[in-house]
């Protein structure tokens, strides 16, 4: 790999690649396009997908197993790294998990808790878990990133996922006030929507969709991983040094607008 660019030299997990469509996926390739050390997570049945998709980066990625609610994979994890690398200069937090059946498109008053419970862990507690997990191989410089969709407001068909990252976004900042005395940084990027397996999966994810094709003043590719995967790798380089418990909006402008 280049040993020149944004993150020349550094050392990256990217938890959370299923498919190459995955936004860790697109983050994963820029990274090492930006000369970055790659290593990939993924957890259960989807694992030997991902190990056939590592094969697709510009350079092969070793796959890690990280189910990030199974208490035994998150102590692992700092032995399964240094398998591969002695250290991590950026961690990025791909994951996200709500029953569809239940929670979304149109579920919110229906929500059962337990479904809710599981939610709110796989996809806002899961952030101070895996940062946990990768602190004793972060050192000051070493930022963590992970991914929101706006969670301010309602939206149509997101519900409980609207919750579940109302929390990723408030854990975001704690972990940002926590960890900012040791020097590791913590901020989200909020994507526009993206044509995703976890996205796909939503009913009636096609609304919000259509909502960014007339609003967003950039307009918005809900194909093209690249602009969000380029953001992640930003907040993971030398360049945002004094930036941590923030959100940077990648979503053509969408957030700015009224109407
Ligand atoms: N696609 C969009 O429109 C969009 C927009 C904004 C934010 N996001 C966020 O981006 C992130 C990545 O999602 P994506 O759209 O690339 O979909 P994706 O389905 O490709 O990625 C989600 C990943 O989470 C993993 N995962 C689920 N439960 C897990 C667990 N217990 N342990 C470990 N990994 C687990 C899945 O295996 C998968 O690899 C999510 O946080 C998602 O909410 C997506």
């Amino acid at each position: 790999m280049a040993n020149t660019g944004l993150l020349a030299g550094k050392r990256i997990l990217v938890a959370g690649v299923t498919m190459d469509s995955s936004i860790g996926f697109a983050a994963a390739k820029v990274a090492q396009e930006q000369g970055a050390t790659v290593l990939i997570s993924n957890f259960g049945r989807a694992l030997s997908i991902t190990k056939r998709i590592a094969k697709r980066l510009p350079a092969e990625a070793p796959v890690l197993e990280l189910d990030v609610t199974d208490p035994d994979h998150l102590a692992g994890l700092e032995a399964q790294v240094r398998e591969h690398v002695d250290g991590l200069d950026g961690v990025v937090h791909s994951i996200a998990y709500g029953n569809p059946e239940t929670l979304l498109g149109g579920k919110f008053l229906d929500g059962p808790w337990e479904d809710v419970a599981q939610a709110v862990q796989v996809s806002a507690y899961s952030l101070k878990s895996l940062a946990m997990a990768a602190k004793p191989l972060m050192t000051s410089g070493s930022g963590v990133v992970g991914l929101t969709f706006d969670a301010t407001v309602a939206w149509p068909a997101y519900d409980w996922m609207g919750v579940a990252k109302a929390g990723l976004e408030s854990c975001a900042r704690y972990l940002a006030r926590d960890l900012g005395p040791e020097g590791i940084r913590v901020n989200l990027v909020s994507a526009g929507p993206l044509r995703t397996l976890a996205a796909k999966a939503i009913p009636g994810f096609g609304d919000l969709e259509d909502m960014w094709s007339t609003r967003a003043p950039l307009g918005w590719d809900n194909t093209d991983q690249e602009p969000t995967a380029k953001a992640i790798c930003a907040l993971l380089s030398d360049f945002f040094p004094a930036t941590t418990g923030e959100i940077i909006h990648v979503d053509g402008g969408f957030h700015a607008m009224g109407a």
